[in-house]
């Protein structure tokens, strides 16, 4: 459709997007071939057809045994380089990506192994395809938070590489509370601030993630829309949420696109911005999270344009550069 070629064109930032889960099954075989290390799937469809979850925990566990494929400096630049590729395709200028370096670590993977193959991918991002891009170091919340303490301590050698930290994996169970030191302690070397909140978690743990966490940015936030005291502060607030409208259908976190909170979100003058999560795993990259969302839902290309511009202001991007790039 018209709208379609319209979302295509429009230059956006992405700023939610594990690169874990941007492995798709071709190169996840490809991978495993490379290292020797088995996969107990016989071929690229088979993995495709394990893609169906009734919650986060569903696809957090085929998640993780994906990443079993990574294990040199070259694995995690091609990973990276593959999906800076895609976003060049679908207009992305900017992407701020997360990586779990415990997935790696705890493998035995060493963290500057992680690092550096990211970063090697980055930099022939910018230079091959001019998209420019931040990593974010995000802590695994089913692990304990000294674990969490342990990995920032593996990451103050390569500070410099990094733009913020998050929080993501099991979301019940293990709220913000439980990791209020370390993220103090990200902050006071100058990190910024990223959790997932709202994805299945009740609004109490978005409260949290503002109140004790300070955070900078919300990953998800859907369940906000449950707390009338939560919808008026994030729209005063402007705090800049990254929906992910494929990542919450496959997770069954929507029963249908059409059911998507993003339009009551804009209504109630939330700063939204449009992301894709784990695309290789819910079935599309940022356009077409666009393109289904403003299908399902409605959306005009004046909402289409304001998501665009939000995703450059919501961005760890320095004032002057979105100015430069809005
Ligand atoms: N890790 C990767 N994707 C995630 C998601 N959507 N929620 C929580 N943890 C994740
Ligand atoms: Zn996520």
């Amino acid at each position: 459709t018209d709208l379609d070629a319209f979302i295509d064109g429009l230059p956006k930032a992405e700023l939610h997007l594990h690169i874990e889960g941007s492995l798709e099954p071709e190169l996840m075989f490809a991978l495993a071939q490379r290292n020797g290390v088995s996969i107990p799937f016989d071929s690229v469809e088979a993995v495709r057809a394990a893609y169906d979850f009734s919650n986060l925990q569903d696809f957090l566990d085929i998640y993780y045994a994906g990443a079993n494929v990574l294990l040199t400096r070259q694995d995690f630049e091609d990973l990276a380089f593959a999906y800076f590729q895609r976003a060049a395709a679908d207009n992305v200028r900017h992407a701020e990506i997360f990586f779990d370096p415990q997935t790696h670590t705890d493998r035995g993977v060493p963290f500057g192994v992680v690092v550096e193959g990211l970063i090697a991918g980055m930099d022939r991002a910018k230079a091959e395809l001019g998209v420019t891009s931040g990593l974010i170091l995000s802590f695994l919340r089913h692990l304990s938070e000294d674990e969490a303490f342990a990995t920032l301590e593996r990451a103050k050698p390569y500070l410099h590489h990094f733009i913020g930290v998050g929080l993501d994996s099991s979301e019940v169970g293990h709220p913000p509370s439980k990791f209020v030191r370390v993220f103090a302690a990200a902050r006071e070397v100058g990190l910024k601030l990223c959790a997932h909140a709202g994805e299945e978690g009740p609004p109490a743990y978005v409260h949290e993630a503002l109140d004790l966490l300070r955070i900078d940015r919300m990953d998800h936030g859907n369940r906000s829309m449950e707390d009338e005291s939560l919808i008026a502060r994030l729209a005063a607030e402007q705090m800049t949420l990254t929906v992910c409208p494929l990542s919450n259908l496959k997770l069954c976190v929507v029963k249908d696109l059409r059911d998507h909170p993003v339009p009551e979100m804009l209504r109630r003058g939330f700063h939204v911005t449009l992301n894709s999560d784990d695309p290789a795993y819910f079935g599309g990259y940022v356009n077409e999270n666009y393109r289904q969302l403003a299908k399902a839902v409605g959306l005009t290309r004046e909402q289409v344009v304001q998501i665009a511009r939000n995703s450059f202001e919501g961005s760890f991007l320095s004032e002057v550069d979105k100015a430069a790039r809005i």
